[in-house]
């Protein structure tokens, strides 16, 4: 429009100057500026009205969910948690590494103020049952460009095959002083664009993941309590959330409302002992050797009654660092097993020759997930596997992808 505006402007002041010049032509320059001026209002409203009509369809999606939120404003606020101290009496504490300390220090705080909210994400209580599908997204401040990219594919905000897919990431606070400002701000700024962040106010390591999580599916209680299914996983796989859907929409008898759990299935494993490694669980944190069964944390997909029930067994489980092992201790607390799907390929995929691009498209037409996607390589590869001209009939006559 400023465009227009300007170009309107200088067209009266040339003509003004015309005008005075040359007093003779004076009726006909009169008419054509009457004429100009008639062409370009007629120009605007045409453009105007295009413009309107192309925002109605997103503008009534948003306004339904402005207008039916639960306003509950204000995120919720907590009075802040104190270290218990009495956990340095535990055996041989001092030799513990500092984050293990820590873990042990503040495993009993599990509320946090929150930072940032999105409320009507699923557009409060009721609504929340047209949300088929929300992506729960594991997601350090740090990581903005792997956001980014998510954004723009495999989770976007879309309706697909005629139900509502939505997405927030999950987030702590990371650094301290003027860099926790700043990354603070990233997520501020972020969130303002594409309402999209829950974020709380503790650190975000990788031993504060199952806080995390437990603070989302509290918040999912409150904001979203119907929507159908989540799936729950990292900010660097490639998630074929089409597929998911499609699974889903094909389950018997279950539209969120019965038992799910499904992913990378991993049995019979116990905590890992050696100091070294980034899951090393010490007997002081959990003296069992085994694990219940569960599922990998890169990403795996579960039924609303599911997160509920989970986050019900939460509540008297304590806090065990490993984040996925812990979910499969809350199933199993409620009598629940986790499942594998083939789909699911948080190890990696296993191509059958080592001359096949492990990048074909074509594999990952298929699937539900992989780990791990940098941001150029999601980006590319899901513009690839929906390219309606995508080809994949050199898979078909050599082998398909081993299951
Ligand atoms: C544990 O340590 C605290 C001080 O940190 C002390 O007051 C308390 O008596 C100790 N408790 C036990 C059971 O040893
Ligand atoms: C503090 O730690 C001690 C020792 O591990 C434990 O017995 C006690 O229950 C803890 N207190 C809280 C509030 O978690
Ligand atoms: C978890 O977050 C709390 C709150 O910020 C922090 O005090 C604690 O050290 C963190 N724990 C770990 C293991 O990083
Ligand atoms: C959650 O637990 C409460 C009591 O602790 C129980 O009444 C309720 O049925 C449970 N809900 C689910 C979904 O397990």
């Amino acid at each position: 429009m400023n465009i227009l505006v300007d170009i309107l402007i200088h067209l009266i002041d040339y003509l003004f100057i015309f005008h005075c010049r040359y007093r003779m032509g004076r009726i006909i320059l009169s008419r054509l500026l009457v004429l100009v001026l008639f062409g370009l209002l007629l120009l605007f409203f045409l453009l105007k009205d295009f413009n309107d009509q192309r925002n109605i369809h997103v503008n009534d999606i948003e306004q339904k969910h402005k207008t039916l939120t639960p306003i509950i404003s204000k995120p919720f606020v907590w009075s802040s948690c104190q270290q218990n101290t009495s956990v340095s009496n535990i055996t041989d504490f001092g030799t513990l590494p500092v984050y293990i300390k820590n873990f042990l220090f503040y495993k009993h705080c599990r509320h946090f103020p929150m930072l940032l909210n999105v409320p009507y994400k699923c557009g409060g209580d009721d609504e929340s049952s047209d949300v088929f599908l929300l992506l729960v997204i594991k997601s350090s401040p740090g990581n903005y460009e792997r956001r980014e990219v998510l954004r723009k594919t495999w989770a976007q905000e879309r309706i697909y095959n005629g139900v509502w897919i939505r997405r927030v990431f999950i987030s702590g606070t990371t650094q301290s002083g003027f860099e926790k400002t700043r990354q603070n701000k990233l997520l501020e700024l972020e969130n303002h664009d594409y309402n999209d962040i829950l974020q709380w106010d503790f650190e975000d390591t990788f031993f504060n993941l199952t806080l995390k999580q437990i603070l989302f599916l509290e918040w999912k209680e409150m904001y979203c309590p119907k929507v159908h299914f989540l799936f729950n996983g990292d900010d660097d796989v490639f998630a074929n959330t089409d597929n998911m859907v499609e699974y889903l929409q094909g389950l018997k008898d279950n539209d969120g409302n019965k038992h799910l759990f499904t992913g990378h299935l991993i049995m019979n494993v116990g905590p890992i002992r050696e100091q070294h490694s980034k899951y090393y669980v010490p007997v002081q944190v959990q003296e069992s050797n085994s694990y219940p069964p569960y599922c990998g944390g890169g990403g795996f997909l579960l039924s609303g009654f599911t997160a509920k029930t989970i986050y019900n067994m939460s509540k008297t489980i304590p806090v065990l660092p490993i984040d996925d092992v812990y979910m499969g201790m809350c199933l199993a607390k409620a009598g629940l097993k986790p499942e594998s799907h083939v789909g699911v390929r948080t190890a990696g995929l296993n191509i059958p020759s080592r001359k096949l691009d492990s990048y074909d498209p074509c594999y990952y037409k298929e699937v539900l997930l992989v780990h791990r996607f940098l941001p150029g390589l999601t980006y590319t590869m899901w513009q690839t596997i929906h390219d309606p001209n995508l080809n994949c009939e050199h898979l078909k006559k050599t082998h398909k992808i081993n299951r």
